[in-house]
């Protein structure tokens, strides 16, 4: 392919520690959106061919621009950190992170560039540290920025990389997502400039926060892969074309291949996602398949329903409140609602609860809402509050295991009582409070 040449921001010079395919992609389109770079490595084979103007391996228009940048005098490269690095603006950090035997992240490259950036410590200017290698949430804080005694003209950021071997030039190019983590707003700032050329809006957010969704990346790629070839399995066992299956799964933008689902928040429950994931189950079980994660989906959730009653569990009040019954909210379906499972086990802990949910009134519900609700809670009528207000007054803690709508958000904030927020749902009250 050949990328576009646009015009970067001039006079910063940005240097790049590691030319494999992650910092070698990176310098070369760096370089050829306007930067004045220099490559870095211990490996004098590719600082050898990138100084030819050639590629150091095989990426489909990589020694294209490899070419034109060198030519044109903004990509540089050297095995000398210390003829380099007093010049620099940004010291962008692309060295291997491979995995150790058991499975830990292995931080020896990344230890060693870091003991190599400190001991130069004659700089002309600020310099600005980014980790664009994958390290784990805290890595930035604990290997990198412990490195440098207080005072010293250096700060850290994560800029996570989420090219694709392939397609790496395109995926620089035409990002779909630019993060850029860290403390110090000048900083962050600096790198985030870096990426201005590409008119995308980079993702400005906490150090742990870029670390952090490399991997929930990384993460659901390998998930959504998973479920695809999972499913594709159970199809073709049952005579069903699995292509066709997920081809049209992924005509839902509203809920499939969308933001739906993808909060952290409560476990989920109802008439319909534990019974219909059972019964996929059994039927994969009885074609004698092992379908090790949507086997998995079930304890996944009961799992999180554990964390939630420990959480409550641990709460230091006596009199415990709980926001929501059903499910979720705008619905008075009882069935499977984990919210009855949890105060089915408060209660047999002997914990003094009391319960509201705006669409619920216990002498309403009929039918299988009140043969579930009765098999779990015998004596529910008892534990109901009809009146928000009346809870939040009686409750030492309040638990929210449903959204509430905004009137009953902005009751339960300016009520001032203590909320365990299940759901992720009040914004203010959010962060205090997490299972
Ligand atoms: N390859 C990918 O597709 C990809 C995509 C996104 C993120 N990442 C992450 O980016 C990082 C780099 O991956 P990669 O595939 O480019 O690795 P790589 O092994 O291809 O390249 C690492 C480079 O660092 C050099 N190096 C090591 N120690 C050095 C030192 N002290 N000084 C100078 N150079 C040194 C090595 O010689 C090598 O050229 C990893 O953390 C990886 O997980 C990789």
């Amino acid at each position: 392919m050949n990328p576009t040449p646009a015009q970067g921001a001039e006079g910063t010079h940005v240097v790049i520690l590691g030319i494999g395919y992650v910092g070698c992609v990176t310098a070369a389109c760096l370089a050829h959106i306007g930067h004045r770079v220099t490559c870095v490595d211990c490996d004098e084979h590719k600082v050898q061919s990138v100084l030819r103007g050639a590629a150091p391996f095989y990426e489909p228009g990589l020694e294209e621009i490899i070419r034109e940048t060198v030519a044109a005098g903004r990509l540089s490269a050297t095995t000398d950190i210390a003829s380099v690095l007093p010049d620099a603006d940004v010291a962008m950090v692309c060295v291997g992170t491979p995995s150790e035997k058991n499975g830990n992240l292995g931080l020896d490259q990344l230890r060693r560039v870091v003991g190599d950036i400190a001991a130069q410590d004659i700089r002309r200017k600020p310099l600005v540290i980014a980790i664009r290698s994958t390290v784990f949430p805290g890595t930035c804080e604990e290997v990198v920025a412990r490195r440098f005694a207080p005072g010293a003209d250096v700060s850290v950021v994560a800029n996570p990389e989420f090219l694709r071997e392939g397609t790496a030039v395109r995926d620089f190019m035409e990002p779909a997502l630019v993060v850029v983590g860290g403390s110090d707003p000048a900083a962050v700032g600096k790198v985030a400039g870096l990426y201005a050329p590409l008119g995308i809006a980079p993702c400005l957010v906490s150090l742990r926060t870029a670390e952090m969704i490399k991997y929930a990346c990384n993460a659901s790629h390998a998930v959504k892969i998973s479920f695809a070839n999972e499913i594709g399995t159970i199809a073709a066992n049952l005579g069903i074309d699995g292509t066709e299956v997920m081809d049209t799964f992924c005509r839902d933008e509203s809920l499939n291949i969308s933001r739906a689902y993808l909060r952290p928040g409560f476990a989920f429950g109802g008439s319909c996602l534990p019974k219909d994931l059972r019964a996929l189950n059994y039927r994969a079980a009885r074609l004698d398949l092992k379908l090790p994660l949507l086997e998995s989906v079930i304890p996944s959730n009961e799992r999180h329903l554990a964390r939630a009653l420990q959480a409550v569990m641990d709460l230091p009040a006596e009199r415990i409140g709980v926001f929501g019954l059903a499910f979720k909210e705008s619905t008075d379906d009882l069935r499977e609602s984990p919210v009855v499972t949890l105060l089915e086990q408060l209660i047999g802990k002997g914990r003094n609860v009391r319960v509201f949910d705006p669409q619920i009134l216990p002498d309403r519900i009929y039918g299988s809402n009140q043969r579930y609700l009765l098999a779990a809670i015998p004596h529910i009528g008892k534990l109901f509050e009809p009146q928000l207000e009346a809870l939040l007054e009686w409750a030492g803690y309040l638990v929210v295991a449903q959204k509430p709508a905004p009137p009953f958000a902005e009751a339960i904030r300016a009520s001032g009582v203590a909320v365990l927020d299940l759901v992720n749902a009040i914004p203010d009250l959010r962060v205090a409070h997490r299972v």
